[in-house]
């Protein structure tokens, strides 16, 4: 017996050793979101605070490759938000306002390490870049405004944000949100209760009342990392009537480790979150939006090598497909460009393989989500089911359907899906190159390298249309678009 087994798995390595059959429930939708808007971008504050380090606001390139995310929102914000100060070019006035950062200290514990939470000056001159940048790639800015400017009764002190707020009045610019304050759970010892902050928002949105162009702003609170209870005392004392957009953070782990990626149960782990903030929300703040507004994989800022791969891919597409199904309105990935866990190379500016996977989920998927069941017993094949995103995918007709999974498994897979019949459908394949190299930096769709043809131009992104089993090597994504599914729940 022992020998045949042996064998059975040698000989198994490189054919298929399951099948799987994916159900699709078209008959009911689970959640209805935006088509365009679901998944976002980001820049930390920080970003702004070492003066850009590589990144280039007119390179041709970085400036096609944000186009093409277009439109999203683009946060702004970090840890270093809360100690940004605005120079609009007057010297500072507020020397207050510098006693109080002389007591910030034990920042320490907080993530990206040890460095210094020390004041910095936001120059006029480094926001119109960023506004450039962010209008020239057709973003919508939400910006995160400094709360730890505060005045000695411990209220918020707003005389820096009016700046802010004028400059950009005259300026005439287009900001979409404003949040206050990043993580104000995690302050440490410079407590700011939840029940002062919901009080603050509101000193917020009063001041915001006198710009008309801020009418309907989004305003997007609290924006925390740690448990529940802050959120819900936020809440609790009135937040939900100033407050359009509830936020929370999420990050998987600090230190990577290879199984980690990969694995079901770290996955899982965000369905528990989520339903917490959702659930706390809905009898909270049942007007407001929920947005998983800061995510990533690694809180630490991410680490070169891993979380700027192929292998980062997983995490982040059942991220993706998680916050949908349980009903978050809004994901923002941190950060399109920043760390090592973000979207386009810390270094060159070029892709990372998450890019190509964020472009293809924004083309692909659309904002009604369906169930998807499998019959596969690992728990490694992961899947999940939308209707199609008409607006940015025209080639397919109404009715027609996505459907994304994730082979977690070392080995291959033979998909089915009855719902296709003996109709042809699109599969668009992710796999690493070369095929295998998890750790990789380039990945092939349907085996053609993804790379920018030119500065201009990004490469076709081909389907491969087929019939019948879909093969899925091990350690890969797919979307499949079942462009006949006609169900009548995608029909608009
Ligand atoms: C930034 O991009 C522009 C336009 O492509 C280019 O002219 C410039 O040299 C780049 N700057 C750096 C520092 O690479
Ligand atoms: C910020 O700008 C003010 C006014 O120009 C200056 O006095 C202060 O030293 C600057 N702070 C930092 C940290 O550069
Ligand atoms: C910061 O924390 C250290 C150790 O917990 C403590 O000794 C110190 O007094 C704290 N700093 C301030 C400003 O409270
Ligand atoms: C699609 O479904 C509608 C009813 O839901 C039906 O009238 C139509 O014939 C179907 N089209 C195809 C191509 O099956």
């Amino acid at each position: 017996m022992g020998f045949i087994h042996i064998l059975f798995v040698v000989a198994c390595f490189r054919c298929t050793v399951s099948y799987v059959t994916i159900k699709i429930d078209a008959d009911k939708v689970l959640q209805k979101l935006d088509d365009q808007m679901f998944l976002g971008t980001a820049f930390d504050t920080l970003l702004l605070k070492n003066h850009w380090e590589n990144f280039n606001s007119s390179s041709r390139s970085v400036q096609t490759l944000g186009r093409a995310l277009s439109p999203s929102y683009f946060r702004i914000g970090g840890t270093t938000a809360d100690f940004m100060v605005f120079q609009d070019g007057d010297t500072m006035s507020s020397k207050s306002m510098e006693n109080h950062f002389n007591k910030i200290q034990n920042f320490s514990q907080r993530p990206y390490g040890k460095s210094n939470y020390d004041t910095f000056n936001l120059t006029a001159q480094m926001f119109d870049q960023l506004y450039s940048f962010t209008s020239t790639v057709g973003w919508d800015m939400i910006y995160n405004l400094n709360a730890l400017l505060r005045q000695k009764d411990g209220s918020w002190n707003p005389s820096n944000a009016l700046k802010l707020f004028n400059y950009v009045t005259k300026k005439n610019y287009k900001i979409r949100g404003w949040e206050l304050g990043n993580e104000p759970d995690l302050y440490g010892e410079i407590k700011v209760s939840p029940e002062q902050m919901a009080a603050d928002f509101r000193h917020l949105v009063q001041i915001l009342a006198n710009y008309p162009q801020f009418k309907n702003c989004i305003i997007m609170g609290p924006s925390v990392a740690g448990g529940i209870s802050y959120f819900k005392r936020f809440f609790e004392a009135g937040a939900a009537k100033v407050v359009t957009t509830a936020s929370f953070h999420h990050y998987y782990f600090g230190t990577p480790n290879f199984k980690e990626f990969i694995s079901p149960d770290m996955m899982d782990s965000l369905i528990e979150r989520i339903a917490e903030f959702k659930s706390t929300a809905n009898v909270l703040a049942s007007e407001a939006e929920v947005w998983l507004a800061e995510t990533s994989t690694d809180w630490t800022g991410g680490q070169a090598g891993w979380t700027d791969r192929y292998l980062a891919g997983f995490l982040w597409l059942d991220k993706l497909g998680l916050s949908a199904k349980y009903g978050l309105d809004v994901v923002l990935r941190q950060c399109f460009y920043g760390f090592h866990f973000s979207l386009i190379n810390h270094e060159d500016l070029k892709p990372n393989p998450d890019y190509w996977l964020t472009l293809l989920y924004k083309n692909l998927v659309g904002g009604k989500v369906l169930s998807a069941t499998t019959d596969d017993s690992t728990g490694k094949v992961r899947v999940y089911a939308h209707c199609i995103n008409h607006v940015r995918s025209p080639q397919y007709k109404p009715g027609a359907m996505t459907v994304y999974i994730m082979n977690l498994n070392t080995q291959a897979i033979e998909l089915y899906l009855p719902q296709a019949g003996q109709d042809e459908f699109d599969v668009y394949l992710l796999e690493s190159v070369p095929a295998g190299a998890v750790f990789s930096r380039d990945v092939s769709l349907n085996g053609v390298t993804l790379v920018m043809p030119d500065e201009e131009h990004l490469p076709d992104l081909k389907p491969q249309r087929q019939t019948g089993y879909i093969k899925m090597p091990s350690l890969t994504m797919a979307f499949i678009v079942l462009p006949t599914a006609n169900a009548t729940l995608c029909f608009n």
